[in-house]
């Protein structure tokens, strides 16, 4: 068993490194990425075939290239993230195929990407294996499954069972694979992902469900995939997946299958919270603190334009105090954290459904930085210009030295795309 994860409620350094000093160089509101625990939680996960990282989940080039340079392969969700696969360094072929493209629907753009780069495609709908047969005449795909249940997080990131628009339903994989033969194409890969942030119990029923699925496939089938949903730690006391049981799970199912084929079948796993999210800090400014009521506000200079997934699920972040006077001996008090956007939901301590909480933290001053903890996964990539704020910067610590990964936005940039028809 793993041990339980603690979050510290003050914090002066991140990767090493002081987070004054990251706020001096970088300004605030900033994320903050540390590469040793995105490296640590690749090797988590070597027993597996192939680690193919969820891209959606923190997409900087940068961060992209540290995984390719230590053997993980990529997914790619839109042509925007074959692009930026192919920009950091990804070849677009490989054995293993080093990109794939898994999504519900083709939009024109993303299958102009894949078919002219011969991007291998992690395939959601029967339409999709139309459309990609109207332009191929040959090649090999994979078949995305909903199994019929699914289980995350929060009932948004649920993606299995009849409510999810996501994958073909596990009644149609005969039709499908008689219309990929009918397209000239052959089904080698199977894939589920039941949902983000699942447990032990709901990942495990995967397995039977595509071994299930395999069989039907028959002996074609070269790569199955467990999809991704690894929980994480958020809360103090929770603990990491026991990752150990999880694959021996798998390679169970993978090693029953190769037995019935009797060939080889890769076994996939696709995480992209369990790979960033420890591994990145959103750092911001108190600017101001105020009363209402009973209830204490610390109201910072990030909002869910940076941060969304508070008002979008309810998700509780860890959050620590940087004194700006290195004072850390502070007492501590319920608060409420709020940021700047002129909207009532723009607040970090919320439940789903919007409920707003308190959160015990240390006294603060304004001036002081509080540090929202694993951040680094659907954090920035869902950022947005909501009242036209600029896009935080990012910063990679490599080798105990930060990296600015991606400046900060600029007022200019916010407009530079917009224009005053004469
Ligand atoms: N594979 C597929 C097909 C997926 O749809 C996803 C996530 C992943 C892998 C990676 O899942 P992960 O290992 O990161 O849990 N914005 C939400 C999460 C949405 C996930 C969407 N799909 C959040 O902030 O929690």
């Amino acid at each position: 068993m793993n041990n339980p994860a603690t979050f510290p409620t003050i914090r002066t350094e991140i990767a090493g490194i002081s987070v004054l000093e990251l706020a001096r160089c970088f300004e605030t509101p900033t994320y903050i990425y540390d590469s040793d625990k995105i490296l640590e939680r690749i090797e988590d996960l070597r027993q597996f075939d192939v680690i193919r990282y969820a891209q959606k989940a923190c997409s900087n080039l940068a961060i992209l290239d540290l995984v390719r340079r230590h053997g993980v392969l990529v997914d790619a969700v839109s042509g925007g993230e074959i692009y930026r696969a192919q920009a950091a360094g990804f070849p677009t072929t490989g054995t293993a195929p080093p990109i794939v493209f898994c999504a519900d629907l083709f939009d024109r753009r993303a299958l102009e990407y894949v078919t002219n780069l011969d991007i291998h495609v992690n395939v959601g709908s029967s339409d999709m294996i139309q459309q990609l047969g109207q332009t191929v005449t040959e090649g090999n795909i994979s078949l995305r499954i909903n199994p019929g249940f699914g289980h995350g997080h929060s009932q948004k990131t649920n993606t299995g069972g009849d409510h999810s628009k996501h994958g073909i339903w596990h009644h149609e994989l005969q039709s499908c694979l008689q219309l990929a033969r009918r397209n000239g194409l052959t089904v080698t890969g199977l894939h589920m992902h039941i949902g983000s942030g699942s447990d032990f119990e709901h990942l495990a029923q995967v397995c039977g469900a595509m071994e299930k699925c395999a069989l039907v496939v028959g002996s074609e089938l070269n790569s199955i995939s467990a999809g991704g949903g690894l929980p994480i730690p958020y809360r103090d006391g929770e603990s990491t997946l026991d990752i150990n049981r999880y694959f021996e799970l798998w390679n169970a199912t993978r090693n029953r299958l190769q037995e019935t084929f009797d060939h080889p079948v890769s076994l996939e796993i696709e995480p992209g919270r369990y790979l960033s999210a420890e591994a990145g800090y959103l750092i911001t400014e108190v600017r101001a603190i105020k009363k209402m009521g009973e209830n204490t506000f610390y109201l910072v200079d990030a909002g869910f334009n940076d941060l969304a997934r508070p008002i979008m699920y309810g998700a509780y972040h860890p959050i620590s105090l940087t004194p700006s006077d290195g004072v850390a001996d502070r007492p501590s008090q319920p608060v409420i954290v709020g940021g700047p956007l002129c909207e009532s939901g723009d607040i970090f301590t919320q439940q789903e459904g919007g409920l707003v909480c308190t959160r015990e933290l240390p006294a603060a001053n304004v001036g002081d930085l509080l540090v929202i903890e694993c951040a680094g996964a659907y954090g920035f990539v869902m950022a947005s210009n909501y009242n036209s704020k600029t896009l935080a910067a990012e910063v990679l610590v490599k080798n105990q030295q930060p990296h600015l990964i991606r400046s900060r936005q600029t007022e200019s940039d916010l407009i530079r795309d917009e224009r005053i028809p004469s």
